[in-house]
Formats: C-alpha cells, structure tokens, sequence
C-alpha cells in the first residue's frame, strides 16, 4: 500500500494571538509542525504540506530544517478552509492520510494504525466532556453519519460529546473524487473537508470511527492548549527517559526539550532545565540549574548553575552561581561564583570563587585559554585575548591583561598598606 500524507497548516490560527504562525509555535523546544512531520517521515517520504498565512516564513523554516517535503500554496482567498486546503489536490497513492498541523502530540505507531484500517475512510473521534470548538460526529446505530461544525450545530448536535479529531485515512480515489464537490455553503461560508463525510455515506462508503486520546489528539487554537499540549509532551518526554535509567528528583518541576540526549547514569534534581540539543553523559545537574545547547559529559553541574549555549563540559565540577558560555572545559573545577565565556581550560585546572573572564571589550568578543594545573587566585579577572599556560598561579584579586608563561606565577595587584592606630584617630576616640 501506498501512502501520501497531506497536513493542514495554512489557517491564520487567529486564536493564538500571535504574529507567528500556529504551527510554528513551539512544544518542548520544537515547533508543533516538526513535531508532526518528525511523526510523519516514519511513515513514508510522501509529504504535502500545506500552507498560506506567512506562507515564505513557514516555507522557509520548513526546508531549513527538512529536504523533499512537498509545499502547496493554498488560495485562503477564494478557497478558505480544511476542504479549500485540498482544492486542486489530486493523489496518486493508494492511501491519503490528512493530518491538522496543530496538533503535535500523535504519534508514528498510532498513525500507522489508523492507516492500516480497511475501510473507504477511517476518521478519529475523540469522546470529550467538554466538546466546545469541535466539529460535533453525528452517529446512527454505530454508523458515522456526518460532522456539524460547532457554528452550524443546532441545539441537539451541541449537545454531542463525540467530536471530530481531525485525522483521516482516505481511499485516494474516493478523495480524489470528493474535492471538487466540497461547497462553502455553511455558516462560516467555507470549504469543510468535514462534508466529504456526509458525501461519502450518501454514496454508501464505508466509514470506521476510531476513538482516540487528547493525550494525542488534542488541537492547539490557543495558547492555554498550548500549555495543555506541552505538559503532556513533557510527561512524555520524562516518562521515557526514566524508563530508560534517568533519575529525577520531583520531575513535574524539570523541563527537558524533545531534542535532548542523554546517556549513561544521568541525575536530574528539582527546578532543572535542560533547553536545545543537549547531550548529556554520566552527569548529575544538581537543582534549579539550566542547561542550553551543551555537552556534558561526567560532570556535576549546579545548584543554580547555568550552562549557556555551545558548552563542552568534560570531567569537571561545576558549583553553584557558576555562568559558562561557548566554553571547553575538561577536567576542571569551577566552584563558585564565576563567569566562564569564550573560553578553553584544561585539566587539573582550578577557577576560583569570583574568577571572570573579561571576554567582551564592548565591541568584539574574545578568548581565554588556560592550560592545565592552573590555580586562578578568587576574584581575578582575566582580560581577553589571554593565554594561561601550564603550571601557573594567578595570584587572588589579580587582573590578568597579558600572557602568563608556563611555570610562573601572575600577582597584579596594588600593595597593601597597614596604617596603625586609623581607627581612634579617624573615629576620635582616646
Ligand atoms: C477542524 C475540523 C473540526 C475538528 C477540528 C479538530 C473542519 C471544518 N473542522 O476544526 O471538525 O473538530 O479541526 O481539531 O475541518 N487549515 C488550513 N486551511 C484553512 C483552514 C485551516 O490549512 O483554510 C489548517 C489549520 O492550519 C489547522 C487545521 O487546518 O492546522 C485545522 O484548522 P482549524 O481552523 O484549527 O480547524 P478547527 O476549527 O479546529
Ligand atoms: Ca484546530
């Protein structure tokens, strides 16, 4: 059998309030549409999106990210709506399944499931206490009859908790035979894919409802659905990486984005967020610290530490109010209360409590290099460009502004003066 899949993302999604594009509106790190083209490409290559609101903005984040994705442009103008969608459309499979780009929680398995049914058409229905916003399934004696439109519902179809979902898996034929006939004679005056439904069972099609989950089925049109949809993407996203050995200490206050790796013993405590495409090995992030675009590899990173993007942590033990950007560090420890950024530093190598490098000069950024077995005396500032050879101390409170050669010791600091008896003179006490 083969199969296209066809997924609607052209709708203004006005209820977002957004300037950006519904599906490009991100869950778990990742816009709501990749998600679903990620679910898609496991199915088969034969992709169509389709698009129209900020039409070159959702194109071009598309094939940044993805090649052979098919895109159509849909005339929103003459043809609004999910029927207007598949105007002009014509399927050369055996199988269409059309899928809404709102929804980001379906999975693979399930898709493949709903495709492999036997019948003209299979749709999904979702069985809700509260059905609002959805088009309401009418059913007969277990037989689908047709979809209302909440709009175009009377009194009695309001009533309906069986809902609408939005995935179907047509016959291409039927389909195919279908789309020219989709009207916009409807309180919204716009092309409903829903009526092929009741165009399909006036011609006795076979169609086989399929209840499915909100867990996955769920449509985003606001931003609360969005937090709906994202905390069960996390659920999700949690459950399978403690499943696979991750300890998590409290894990409904840890956030992980979808695009986040990790191996070996990992233990994540409270208030943990890991952001971007993160790999981390054998760690332990300790509370309320973030990570973004990093790796880490048999570390202790943390409390409240924050990893920013670019990172490359090895062997190292990161403390609490320690910042590190754009950094290699390898075999180090940095305890407290220090700045890290643009940086490499080597093993063995000690930063102390208050140690910064200085990496901007308000126009350009610059590097650190610090070699190993390096002891950086507390509250020293180390001036990019600067190099920090092996076997070297920067005394306390220095600030390093030139090359420090192996071996040596760096003091740049103004000599202490002892005063005696300032005390009683300056407070005039005998
Ligand atoms: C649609 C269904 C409804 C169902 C619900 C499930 C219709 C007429 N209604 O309603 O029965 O319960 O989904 O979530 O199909 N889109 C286009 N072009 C358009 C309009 C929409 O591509 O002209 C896309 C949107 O970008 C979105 C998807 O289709 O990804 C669904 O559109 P939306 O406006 O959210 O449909 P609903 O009103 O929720
Ligand atoms: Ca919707």
């Amino acid at each position: 059998m083969s199969l296209s899949i066809v997924i609607l993302a052209a709708g203004k999604g006005t209820r977002m309030k957004s300037s950006l594009p519904k599906v490009l509106h991100s869950i778990s790190g990742k816009p709501m549409l990749f998600h679903i083209l990620d679910e898609s490409l496991k199915l088969t290559s034969d992709i169509t999106v389709i698009l129209s609101h900020k039409f070159d903005l959702v194109k071009e984040q598309i094939e940044s990210s993805y090649s052979d994705i098919n895109i159509v442009k849909q005339d929103l103008q003459n043809y609004p709506g999910t029927g207007g969608a598949l105007k002009g459309l014509e399927f050369k499979s055996n199988k269409v399944l059309v899928l809404n780009g709102d929804m980001p929680l379906v999975k693979s398995q399930t898709l493949e499931n709903i495709t492999s049914i036997d019948a003209d058409i299979a749709m999904t229905i979702l069985e809700l206490e509260d059905p609002t916003g959805y088009g309401r399934v009418v059913i007969k004696n277990n037989l689908v009859q047709e979809i209302v439109e909440q709009k175009d519902c009377n009194a009695e179809q309001k009533a309906i908790k069986s809902v609408n979902a939005g995935v179907y898996c047509f016959s291409a034929e039927l389909l195919n035979s279908l789309i020219p006939k989709i009207d916009d004679n409807n309180a919204q005056k716009e092309y409903y894919l829903t009526d092929t439904i009741k165009m399909a069972v006036d011609s006795n099609r076979a169609i086989k409802p399929i209840v499915v989950n909100e867990d996955e089925f769920m449509g985003v049109n606001s931003k609360y659905h969005l937090s709906i949809a994202e905390d069960f993407m996390q659920d999700r996203i949690k459950q399978e990486l403690m499943e696979s050995g991750i300890t998590m200490r409290n894990p409904s206050s840890i956030y992980i984005d979808s695009r986040a790796k990790f191996s070996g013993e990992c233990t994540l405590e409270s208030g943990v967020i890991v952001e971007g495409e993160c790999e981390i090995n054998n760690s332990h992030i300790k509370s309320y610290s973030v990570i973004e675009e990093s790796i880490i590899t048999n570390s202790d990173i943390g409390p409240l530490a924050h990893i920013r993007p670019k990172s490359n942590i090895t062997n190292t033990h990161i403390g609490n109010f320690v910042e590190v950007k754009k950094s290699t560090l390898n075999g180090v420890k940095a305890g407290h209360l220090s700045y890290m950024g643009d940086s490499n530093i080597q093993s063995g190598t000690n930063i102390g409590a208050g140690v910064i490098t200085c990496n901007y000069d308000g126009k350009a950024k610059y590097s650190t290099n610090i070699g190993k077995n390096v002891f950086v005396g507390s509250d020293s500032q180390l001036v990019a460009p600067v190099t920090i050879e092996d076997n070297t101390m920067i005394a306390a409170g220095s600030t390093i502004t030139s090359d420090v050669p192996t071996g040596a010791l760096a003091i740049s600091r103004a000599k202490q003066k002892v005063i005696n008896g300032f005390f009683n003179k300056f407070f005039k006490k005998s």
